[in-house]
């Protein structure tokens, strides 16, 4: 499979199911690498323990822009490095929507996933107001300012997830997601990753694939069920 595959299941699942969906696609990918589990936090560990060994890998929702230290109810960004997560998002719109914060904060949050060897994965995007007001660029503009100065191009990945695309059933067009994948490539360098998130299904997913701007998928609801999620998976792997 040449596209990343980010499994964003949010808090969508409990205990049981999200040990036995990871057993499933651990079975899934075999020895195929790229398919990347971000589970809730306080089943990280269990996650950790299904697919040790295995070419499937495992990320964050958040981590804390703090490393060890007095903050209550904060994820330390070492401690998710430590048991076993390569990744961490930073700045999903869901976050940003739930505690709402200047872009500067998910810059210095990424910075410190970097410090402590976890590859960021910042999601940038934009409102269905913004896009129809034509402020799309400016708006992810502002949500990247500075990160070019922290760190190079291969160190993070991007994910574009424009919020109106997101649990909606309406993705965005490939033209719309492409523009963006330049623009973005035209800040921060050209062999910054892009993923595409926002209703990916087994039906959208095609069209993206065949991109070359496009580095993968920021998935959440379909990437919940074997039965969304092994269809999409089959797309990528014969396209
Ligand atoms: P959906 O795939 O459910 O639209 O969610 C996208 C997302 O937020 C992934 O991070």
């Amino acid at each position: 499979m040449h596209k990343k595959v980010f499994c964003n299941w949010k808090t969508y699942l409990g205990v049981g199911e999200t040990q036995t969906l990871a057993a499933e696609i651990v079975e899934y990918a075999g020895s195929a690498k790229g398919i990347v589990l971000l589970p809730s936090a306080e089943l990280l560990a269990s996650v950790a323990h299904v697919i040790e060994g295995t070419s499937v890998e495992m990320g964050a929702q958040t981590s804390s822009v703090h490393r060890h230290g007095a903050y209550t109810g904060q994820l330390d960004p070492e401690n998710l490095h430590t048991l076993g997560c390569q990744y961490v998002l930073v700045g999903h719109s869901e976050q940003r929507a739930a505690a709402p914060m200047p872009a500067s904060h998910f810059i210095a949050q990424a910075t410190t996933a970097l410090e402590v060897g976890l590859i960021p994965v910042i999601c940038i995007g934009e409102t269905r107001q913004q896009r129809d007001a034509g402020d799309a660029a400016a708006v992810v503009r502002e949500q990247l300012r500075g990160l070019e100065d922290i760190a190079d191009p291969d160190e993070f990945f991007i994910a574009y997830e424009p919020v109106w695309a997101i649990g909606t059933g309406e993705a965005a067009t490939v033209e719309d997601v492409t523009q963006m994948c330049e623009y973005v490539k035209s800040i921060m360098g050209e062999r910054t990753a892009i993923l595409y998130g926002g209703s990916v299904t087994a039906e959208t997913v095609g069209a993206f694939a065949t991109q070359p701007l496009i580095s993968g998928f920021l998935i959440g609801g379909a990437s919940t069920k074997t039965t969304t999620l092994f269809p999409i998976l089959d797309v990528l792997r014969s396209s």
